[in-house]
């Protein structure tokens, strides 16, 4: 089964082909980054406008890529959400038009859920081997961890109680002006950091509670940098690094731990921009002993390949696909 997957909740444009969720035949990704670059984040109207010039090309790139044409397309899966909703709606309102004038149905997606499927994209372990599975999500606006009975049911098991994973990241390298995306930088000077020169502190661990919290990391960071005026030479700025990089990464860790240790799983399914850390990789194989998959570099970032896929799951697991997906009365989330 052919899925065209269509992405826009933020600032990538993407379309995909995806052959039984899956094998990825194209992943087209326009990213906006230059545009919002000048403005030091994405703006959300410019982001919709961005979105409506490069939608049709987009699709049309990514069936040329698979070669193949909209007939061989058996369904449409779309983001529906979350995200921002003038982007959302240029993919959502583009797919409903292709789906209502093809006659195709059309699957509308969760994004965040979706990013789980990036895991498995080009992996070939079957199904039954991954499910009942643990699935974490650690980017910059989530860090959470799912149990999954089945590709297509996520149940969410733990979250941040402040911010997210990856926002700390970024929020540490702006305050030692490390610049953005925060994540790549660090990691790239904690390689030359000591992470046992200056300590961190550890949230207190609650035994029934799992939660994730990374503000009184990030509040640590900022009273040492205060307290030394931000004067830092480089060998403190990688020792800082990897010392912060140890604790954020850590907790991860040890969370999935006792995720698993609640709720025994075959595999642990790892999605979002810190799943690109190899550090993290390493921590990873070294703590948990069944079996963990990271995406590929190029699926841990917004792409429309995990779109169709889990777009894909979903389809097959409806009793009457045909009626349910061809209902168009739903928007943006
Ligand atoms: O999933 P993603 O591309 O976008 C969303 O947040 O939706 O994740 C981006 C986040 C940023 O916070 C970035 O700093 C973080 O992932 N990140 C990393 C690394 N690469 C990206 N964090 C730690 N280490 C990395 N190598
Ligand atoms: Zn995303």
């Amino acid at each position: 089964m052919l899925v065209l997957g269509i992405e826009s909740s933020c600032d990538e444009t993407a379309a995909a082909v995806v052959e039984d969720g899956r094998k990825v035949l194209s992943s087209q990704v326009f990213s906006q980054i230059e545009t919002h670059k000048v403005f030091g984040g994405v703006v959300p109207e410019i982001a919709a406008r961005e979105h409506l010039k490069v939608i049709q090309p987009m699709v049309q790139a990514a069936l040329d890529e698979a070669s193949c044409t909209l007939e061989d397309i058996d369904a449409i899966a779309v983001t529906q959400g979350p995200g921002l909703v003038g982007a959302l709606l240029v993919g959502i309102t583009y797919a409903k038009g292709l789906a209502l004038g093809t006659g195709k149905p059309l699957i509308p997606v969760n994004h965040v859920h979706a990013h789980i499927h990036g895991a498995l994209l080009g992996l070939d372990a079957p199904l039954e081997s991954l499910f009942p599975g643990l699935a974490l999500v650690v980017s910059g606006g989530h860090t959470n961890i799912y149990y999954m009975a089945n590709p297509t049911d996520f149940e969410l098991l733990a979250q941040t109680i402040d911010d997210a994973c990856g926002e700390s990241f970024d929020k540490v390298a702006k305050l030692f002006g490390l610049g953005y995306p925060g994540g790549p930088r660090i990691e790239a000077l904690a390689k030359q950091g000591n992470p046992n020169h200056f300590q961190m502190p550890r949230m207190v661990e609650e035994k029934k509670r799992l939660l994730f919290s990374y503000s009184g990391l990030k509040t640590h960071m900022v009273n040492l940098r205060h307290r030394n005026k931000g004067v830092f030479t480089d060998e403190e700025t990688a020792d800082l690094c990897a010392a912060f990089q140890e604790e954020a990464l850590g907790q991860l860790v040890r969370k999935l731990e006792s995720a698993l240790a609640l709720k025994p799983a075959s595999s642990i399914l790892v999605a979002g921009g810190v799943a690109a850390n190899q550090r993290f990789r390493a921590m990873v194989d070294e703590a948990i002993n069944v079996p963990v998959y990271f995406p590929h570099l190029r699926y841990c970032s917004d792409n429309a390949a995990m779109i169709a896929a889990l777009g894909y799951h979903q389809f097959n697991t409806q009793t009457h696909p045909q009626s349910v997906f061809s209902d168009y009365d739903w928007d943006a989330f």
